[in-house]
């Protein structure tokens, strides 16, 4: 039987005698709560029954040890939070597990996880991993990567299996015999634990793509039900998806038979990369003298879905209604002609930007520079990507992120502590030039012979615009050059192409770099844009706005674009045309969010009554002087609760991690060099209560150094 906080924390609340009945018939050690998944427990609850450290005496908080895994990847941090056995605190980075005393911090045992490579196992490449397991009863650690779940001996650190053949990124789940794990891209698989045999495996391809399990995989014990959340495709292209389809949806799966018992999809074709994000969260409602087991999903959009865990049905009445939105004007994009709009519980956040309000903080410089930027912007419930507009959005990077809520047991009714972001979008959909896609597929197949092979594999696994790739880039252009057809105007060639490509691709950053944009210019004489771009004034003092000078005359410019007409009609006549979407951050001129602060916000919300209790600014965001910029920053690190009322935050790029009362007042900060990259866990050990800190560093625009870094804390008082 899993040992593993079966009782949920509600139950412990309510039920302390039953709970002391537990403790001693249980032959577990329950000084301690422990801490055997990254998500604290399978309902991923974040919430640690410890209560030594309170509001009280948080002030004598201090460092109690820290510990360097010995590996620092450039724009990448520890995204998995670890776990403690009872008498190990086990940190999974992402090339090493190290087991540490949990008192003294000395390392017992270090796994190399690069040391699989060798002639009998498929090469592991290195990239995000958001948890670890422990399994009590065999003392064993389960851990996923690209080509299966690798399980170490607790004790020694050593080998001792590999379930191969899943690609997986999330901590796994063990209930009986079965090991449970959620794959990117192949739905739950599961294995026997003895046998090592697939027992079952459910697919979640359905209409050509999968739904991607990326970021939230839960259990609960009490009905034996799987919970998985997935994403879209990725992108801003849904041409070629059929629906329905398993995306952006929570399921549930009957853990025996791997049949799916229900799934919730919670927008429709999803165009805008609005993901479900987070641990489904399990827990005890009682709503009007019932008591309703119910599954929680956090959304990018600022949703909650709140649903009964037997019926997928929403716990609340008029929880959510369908609303009409806009059809694409992308041909060949079919999208659903409705999407729910959520009331109850009440959303912590909305994608909506009000296109005037929300910018009405700038001063008159930055404020025309950011009107310049969202000149054919528009915003509302559920805009879709266009070639004729852009679309501006929050929720890209969240609304809630993929480390998801904590629950507090200690509120009148359970409630949900969110950490989640309120920075702006832009979707900008474009006509994109078959002839030159067809020359970089052909320049990447045999990119080989052109330029030095990139051995760079760490790298390449999720850096998009590396070196390599800009290097191809530059090679197709010139190709394209010798194509007939191809815009060979002179003085565009000379003026403009350095910067929109030769081929009229444009170039823009992502996200981890930044919002540099020079739009593609491809079919811009096509849509409604053309009125903008054919004009002489508004084109070059758009430049001037961002200091480039615009070199030729009104004349040249009339005749570039009367070339550009004829050009696109041609394209489009022969069906060369297709098209692409991206999204950016929206930035202003000092590259903060162009959008109103706080950029990152705290909310709790009472899962009952469905209703906001508080939500304040998450941390500060700085400059590169350190000094205040404004309140409530970007967050990419995580939370956790705790049973004396308290909630640990980390996540903001400024390295800054936090202590909340239970009413939402910050009680205690401190300084880290790296930002939050997962979210705290707490045990105790020998009379001590720690509260561990996983800041590594981020992988956005904004965010600076990576480390190694995991940081403890315990009372002062406390040896
Ligand atoms: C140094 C780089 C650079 C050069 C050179 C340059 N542009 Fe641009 N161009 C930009 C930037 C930056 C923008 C605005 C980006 C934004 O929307 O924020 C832009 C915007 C435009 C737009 C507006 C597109 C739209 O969809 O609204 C047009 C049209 C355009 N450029 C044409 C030209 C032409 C023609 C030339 C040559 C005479 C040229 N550009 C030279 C960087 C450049």
């Amino acid at each position: 039987m899993l040992k593993f906080t079966i009782y949920s924390s509600s139950y412990f609340l309510k039920n302390f005698n039953i709970f002391l009945i537990i403790l001693f018939l249980s032959p577990v050690n329950l000084e301690a709560e422990n801490w055997f998944r990254s998500s604290g427990n399978y309902e991923a609850h974040l919430y640690s029954l410890e209560t030594q450290i309170n509001e009280a005496n948080i002030k004598d908080l201090e460092k109690a040890f820290s510990f360097n895994t010995g590996h620092v990847i450039e724009a990448l941090g520890i995204q998995s939070a670890p776990i403690f056995t009872g008498d190990k605190l086990i940190i999974n980075a992402i090339e090493n597990i190290s087991a540490l005393d949990p008192r003294s911090g000395d390392l017992i045992w270090q796994y190399d996880i690069g040391s699989i490579n060798d002639m009998n196992n498929p090469w592991v490449y290195f990239t995000v991993n958001r948890g670890i397991l422990f399994n009590e009863n065999s003392s064993k650690l389960y851990r996923a990567t690209n080509f299966g779940v690798l399980e170490l001996d607790v004790n020694s650190g050593k080998l001792l299996n590999i379930f191969k053949d899943v690609d997986s990124s999330l901590a796994p789940i063990i209930f009986q015999n079965n090991l449970y794990v959620a794959s990117v891209d192949q739905g739950v698989i599961a294995f026997d634990l003895t046998t090592k045999e697939k027992v079952w495996h459910t697919s979640f391809l359905k209409g050509g793509f999968p739904g991607r399990v990326w970021s939230g995989f839960s259990f609960d014990p009490e009905s034996k039900i799987l919970f998985a959340i997935t994403g879209s495709s990725g992108g801003v292209k849904g041409i070629g998806r059929q629906d329905p389809n398993m995306q952006t949806s929570l399921i549930a799966l009957d853990a025996d038979t791997g049949e799916i018992l229900w799934s919730f999809q919670h927008i429709d074709h999803d165009v805008w990369d609005l993901d479900l994000l987070g641990n489904p969260i399990i827990v005890d409602l009682t709503i009007e003298n019932e008591t309703i087991r119910s599954v929680i999903a956090l959304s990018k959009t600022g949703d909650i879905l709140l649903l009964d865990v037997e019926t997928g049905k929403p716990v609340h009445d008029k929880s959510y209604k369908l609303v009409s939105v806009p059809e694409s004007d992308i041909p060949g994009e079919k999208l659903a002609k409705y999407q729910k709009k959520f009331f109850k519980p009440q959303p912590f956040w909305k994608t909506e930007v009000d296109l005037v309000n929300d910018f009405s903080h700038l001063d008159a410089e930055n404020k025309e520079y950011v009107e310049n930027k969202i000149r054919h912007a528009k915003s509302g419930f559920f805009i879709p990507p266009s070639i004729n507009y852009d679309t501006v959005l929050y929720g890209i990077h969240g609304g809630a992120e993929w480390f998801g809520g904590a629950i507090d047991f200690t509120s009148e009714n359970p409630s949900l502590v969110v950490p989640y972001n309120r920075d702006p979008w832009i979707i900008r959909a474009y006509h994109t030039d078959k002839i030159s896609i067809l020359i970089d597929r052909f320049v990447k197949r045999y990119q080989k012979y052109f330029k030095q092979s990139n051995s760079d594999k760490i790298k390449a696994a999720w850096v998009p615009w590396d070196h390599a790739e800009i290097e191809t880039m530059e090679l197709s252009e010139k190709i394209y050059s010798y194509v007939p057809f191809t815009p060979k105007d002179k003085s565009y060639k000379s003026y403009c192409a350095s910067c929109h490509g030769l081929s009229r691709r444009g170039f823009f950053e992502y996200e981890g770099e930044g919002d540099l944009l020079y739009p593609p210019l491809v079919g811009s004489t096509l849509g409604k844009k053309k009125d903008f771009v054919m004009n002489f004034n508004k084109v070059k003092s758009l430049h001037e706005s961002v200091n480039i000078p615009y070199k030729i005359t009104k004349q040249k410019h009339a005749e570039i674009f009367e070339y550009f007409d004829k050009y696109d009609k041609f394209l489009q006549k022969n069906y060369l045309l297709s098209s692409r979407g991206f999204w950016q951050v929206l930035l202003d001129k000092d590259r903060n969010p162009a959008t109103k602060p706080p950029w990152g916000g705290l909310s709790k919300i009472d899962l009952v009554t469905g209703k906001i209790i508080w939500d304040i600014p998450f941390g500060k965001r700085r400059d590169d002087k350190n000094n205040i910029i404004a309140d409530g920053d970007r967050v990419f690190g995580g939370i956790m609760n705790t049973a004396s009322g308290l909630t640990f935050a980390t996540g903001n790029p400024d390295g800054y991690i936090y202590a909340f009362n239970a009413d939402g007042k910050k009680i205690w900060e401190d300084l880290l060099p790296f930002a939050g990259s997962a979210p705290p866990i707490s045990y105790s050990f020998q009379g001590c209560q720690y509260v561990v800190f996983t800041s590594t560093g981020g992988r956005y625009y904004d965010f600076k150094q990576n480390g190694d870094l995991i940081s403890t804390y315990k009372l002062e008082s406390c040896n």
